[in-house]
Order: structure tokens, then sequence, then C-alpha cells
């Protein structure tokens, strides 16, 4: 077993990172691993426009450190009224992508899309423009079971938004399931998806081992073991298509540990650690950074990262909490160990 590990510097895919102060509390932890990183919109009020994505770039990058080489890539939240002209303004602007929230399918996600109908427009001008559309592939019919709702949306909407818009780019955001990997694995070049670590780490038995554990609630949330395993073999599997994204979503630990307890994992903190220990657990460390590094680039149209990360097999102990502007955030698996430590 190798005792280290250097590969191209990866990036993260799929991150949130809020705004003001815990913004600058948790940008730090992404800009010490990632070269890049596809910046969520679903703020309050959520980033839908070019002028607010610009300015919500330089809160990033003012939240950067010194000396720390860190580009946020931004995105737009896509509602029912997005005019089709912004996505001409957003490749001007060098924004890579637009959101798909299904209105209602997650944290912030209200002013979401109610109807595909009503933005195929603007999915059309995205596609002429070469804007990435990432979709939170989850039904919001409260009638189809929480577990079902990503196999639900593919063959519900997927399936004809992508006949609608073939040269569209799609990345099927952080994808949970069997069906997912399938459909992605099967869907072409021009539909991809990311992938967690902690959807490659845990099975839904995580949200109840020895009591409810609430930092291991996110959306779309864990699934079945023999969904884990579709996930790990696809992300191990050396496709250009499945690519590293964190979906790491702070919280105030207050709101996580509450009786109606926020969706999202805090995993920014040690992210590439713990994408090392699934991929090991794998038999699959060589593949890490095309997984990581090389994957989500390529299929984006940007060169990967010129600088590298080493990782060493040195156990540590995560803290028990974080700052988080006037809260506390806990990271996944906080005060546990990890087995893989990124070198300084
Ligand atoms: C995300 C958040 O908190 O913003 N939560 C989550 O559980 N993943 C939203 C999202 O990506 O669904
Ligand atoms: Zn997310």
């Amino acid at each position: 077993m190798p005792q280290e590990l250097t590969i191209v510097r990866p990036d993260d895919w799929h991150l949130h990172v809020r705004d003001g102060a815990a913004l600058r509390a948790v940008v730090p932890h992404s800009a010490r691993q990632f070269g890049r990183a596809i910046v969520m919109p679903n703020l309050r009020p959520p980033v839908v426009t070019v002028e607010q994505a610009l300015a919500y770039r330089d809160r990033v990058l003012a939240a950067v450190p010194e000396g720390v080489a860190f580009e946020p890539l931004m995105t737009l939240y896509l509602t029912d009224t997005t005019p089709p002209a912004e996505m001409r303004r957003a490749r001007e602007a060098g924004i890579v992508a637009i959101k798909l929230y299904p209105a209602g399918a997650t944290t912030h996600s209200d002013a979401g899309v109610t109807d595909l109908r009503q933005v195929a427009a603007t999915l059309a001008a995205a596609e002429k423009e070469g804007i990435v559309l990432l979709v939170h592939g989850e039904v919001t019919d409260p009638a189809v079971d929480v577990f079902d709702r990503e196999a639900i949306f593919i063959e519900r909407h997927l399936l004809q938004l992508r006949r609608d818009f073939p040269a569209l780019k799609i990345v099927l955001e952080h994808v949970t399931t069997k069906e997912g990997a399938q459909y992605v694995a099967e869907a072409g070049p021009a539909t991809a998806a990311t992938i967690t670590a902690h959807h490659l780490l845990y099975n839904r038995n995580a949200l109840f081992s020895g009591g409810l554990r609430p930092h291991y609630y996110c959306l779309p949330v864990l699934k079945r073991e023999e969904h884990r395993r579709a996930l790990v073999a696809a992300a191990t599997s050396g496709s250009d298509r499945f690519f590293l994204g964190t979906d790491s979503a702070p919280h105030p630990a207050a709101l996580k540990e509450h009786a109606s307890g926020c969706a999202g994992c805090y995993t920014a903190f040690s992210a590439l650690e713990l994408y090392a220990e699934a991929f090991e657990a794998a038999g699959a460390l060589d593949r890490l950074e095309h997984f990581a590094s090389r994957a989500g680039p390529k299929f984006y149209g940007l060169a990967p990262n010129a600088t590298t990360v080493t990782l060493k097999k040195l156990a540590w102990t995560l803290p028990d909490a974080l700052p988080f502007g006037d809260a506390e955030l806990k990271p996944l698996r906080a005060g546990e160990t990890l087995a893989w430590r990124l070198a300084a």
C-alpha cells in the first residue's frame, strides 16, 4: 500500500460556500486543497443575474488567503423567469454554468424551476452559448418516496431534457443511485455526474447508527449499500464523465442538531482525505487523480491545474467543531480519525 500520493491539484465541481462571515470561514478550507471550485448559487436571495454572480465572485476571492491560488467558477440559479439573453451575458462574463433546482427540492430551492417547460428557451440559449446545465436531479412530488426521487427524476425529466437539448452539457449533480450512475455511463459525451465523498463512503445506515446522526443528513439523502457500491464503481472506473464534486454544504451546528435539521454535510475541511479513504478502500488510489483532477477539467473544456498536492498516510483527528461566523460548524467525522492527510 502506498504511504504517499502526489496528484495534480484537484478541483471541486460542486461546492457551497454561503456568504458573509460563513463564507470567510469556509473558503480557506477549499482553497487549501483545490485549484478551482464551482460555486453554487443558492444564497438567499439566490444568485440569478450575471452582475450578482460577479459580485459574489469578488466576495469569494476576498476570502482566499494571501498567496493561495484558488479560482471560483461561478454559476447562475435558474428560475422560471431567467431571460434567455442572460446566457450570452453569462458566457461573456466567464460564468460557466446554470443550476437547475426543482422548486422545493433542497436547501434554498424555493425560487427554483416549477416546470421545465417554463425554461425551454433559456436552456436552448445555454446550449447555444456553451453554458453547462447543473441539475439537482430529484423530483419534488410528495407522493414519491424520498429514496426514489433521483431515479424517478431521470425517468420523468432527464431523459426528455437530454432529447430536447442534445448538445447541452448536463451534469447530474451529486449522483446517489445505481440508476443515476448507469444513466450517466450510457448517456454519451455531453452528460456527466459529480460524486460526493460522503456518498462514496456511507450508505443510509450512517444516518441511524446508534441514534439519529444529523451530520450525515444531506440531499439527495444517503442510499442503500448497493447504490454506494455503484457510485464507487463509477468513480473508480477511469471514465471521463464522473468527477469530484463535494457538495460540501455548511450549516450552523445548531441548525443541523435541530428538530427540523438542515440538509448538508460539511466535508470541505478534509475533502481530499475523505476521497482518498474511499478510493483506497476500493483498491483504486491510482484512479484518484483522474477522478479528482483530470475528468472535470476535460468535461468543462479547461486545462488541468499546473500544480500538485501530496497526501500522506498519517492518522490525524478532525476538530470537534470549527468557527463559522457567530456559529459553530461541525465537519463530517468531527472528532474522529482520518487515515490520510494532505501535506502542507
Ligand atoms: C445543499 C445546501 O445546504 O445548500 N444541501 C445538501 O444537502 N446538499 C443544497 C444541495 O446541494 O442540495
Ligand atoms: Zn449542493
